[in-house]
């Protein structure tokens, strides 16, 4: 264990490396979240769609038909987004990520077959053929997807505390292990899950108004249906964004009660506090705007905007909390002479580059696939 450090005393380099990681890390974790609670809203959708009368808007676009519509396109962001963090945690965090990586060896490679099943299976509600397979393979399917992503999920979550554990290395080698497991991974997954429902949420609510529901439903169905439609889906949206927002602050609990010494006392150190106080704040705007929203019946536009920026602090928050704990658990200080060599090696330039065309190529795509949907929504499956 080492002394905690605070921003002033990391050397530029490691800052620098930890603060385009926690941008990059927080991208990447909209984007997973997306994924992980969108899949597990596809399955209930699944198995419970059919017994709820009203379920969806007649005619418009719900948040269910949203899922089944992106989805594989979350998963490809969720991937991609992954990559920036995965460099920039084996620059900064070298030694332990590494040991991590080969003590869980082929437990962590078998991410890539699972990832690989996972994204088909949300392919396939796209094929003519899914429509007409019984109800009951449909729904296996959306559960081995959702269970294809907990799974990546579990693993990170595994594999970073390991990376924070090293005192557990020396045995685990010794014993040829290729699990770890501490108390404290069950409701730390459990935050990740209940977390990311709102942030999912909120990123469906933009893709519905963004999205032409209106316009695209147009003289498909009266603006009364529609309205009904819409206030039900927002109604559910709310309940099960507030419910699950409670429930990730319990899982929080949980996680304090179960965690190491070391990791309680970062939690609530000095440096994590103002983090800490973000989180929260962020989380009351989020609750603020569901609250609202659950009473207004519609996707407003400024109470989405209000709620996305309490997701945004919550999450960078969190992440930011994230990484006192592992300041706390090793000592990111003595790598930095290895993090001042390589922000010394250049290719800064070549970096942005890459970034903007990419970031440029992704936006077009988006607006492609957008520009290409039909007039009318595809529909989430029937289930009948
Ligand atoms: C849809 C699939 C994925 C899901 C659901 C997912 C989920 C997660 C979760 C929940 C965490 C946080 C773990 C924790 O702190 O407890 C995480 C961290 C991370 N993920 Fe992903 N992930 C996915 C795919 C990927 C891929 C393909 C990559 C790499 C290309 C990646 C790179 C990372 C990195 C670098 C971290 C941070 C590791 C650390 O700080 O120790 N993820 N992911």
């Amino acid at each position: 264990m080492t002394t905690p450090t605070v921003p002033s005393e990391l050397p530029t380099a490691t800052g620098l490396y930890q603060t385009l990681y926690l941008v990059a890390l927080a991208l990447h974790g909209l984007a997973a979240g997306y994924v992980l609670s969108g899949t597990a809203y596809m399955l209930v959708h699944g198995i419970f769609g059919r017994r709820n009368p009203s379920p969806k808007p007649p005619g418009g676009l719900t948040v269910a038909d949203v899922l089944w519509d992106w989805m594989p396109f979350a998963v490809g962001a969720a991937i991609t987004a992954g990559v920036l963090p995965l460099i920039l945690v084996q620059i900064f965090f070298n030694t332990n990520y590494y040991t991590a990586n080969l003590l869980l060896f082929y437990r962590r490679l078998a991410l890539v077959p699972v990832l690989l099943i996972g994204f088909y299976l949300v392919y396939l509600p796209k094929s003519g053929i899914w429509s007409r397979v019984p109800r009951s393979v449909r729904v296996i399917g959306a559960a081995a997807a959702f269970l294809c992503f907990a799974y990546t999920a579990h693993s990170w979550a595994e594999n970073h505390m390991l990376s924070v554990t090293p005192s557990v290395w020396p045995q685990m080698y010794a014993e040829s292990r290729t699990t770890f497991f501490h108390p404290s991974l069950i409701p730390r997954l459990a935050i990740v899950f209940f977390g990311s429902f709102s942030n999912m949420l909120l990123i469906v609510g933009w893709q519905i108004v963004s999205g032409g529901t209106v316009s695209r439903t147009e003289g498909v169905v009266s603006s009364a249906e529609r309205a009904a439609g819409v206030e039900s889906d927002v109604r559910r949206s709310a309940t099960i964004a507030l419910v699950t927002l409670a429930l990730a602050l319990i899982a929080v609990g949980s996680w304090y009660a179960l965690a190491d010494p070391v990791a309680q006392s970062a939690f609530i150190s000095w440096r994590a506090l103002p983090f800490l106080v973000a989180a929260l704040g962020g989380l009351v705007m989020q609750s603020a705007a569901w609250l609202r929203l659950r009473s207004r019946l519609s996707w407003n536009k400024g109470l989405l905007l209000f709620g996305s920026g309490g997701a945004v602090i919550t999450l960078l928050g969190t992440l930011a909390v994230r990484e006192c704990i592992r300041e706390a658990s090793v000592d990111l200080a003595a790598e930095a002479g290895e993090h001042a060599a390589a922000a010394r090696m250049g290719g800064w330039g070549v970096f942005l580059i890459c970034l903007v065309v990419n970031a440029a190529l992704i936006t077009w795509c988006i607006r492609a696939v957008r520009r290409g949907l039909p007039a009318q929504p595809s529909k989430a499956p029937e289930l009948s």
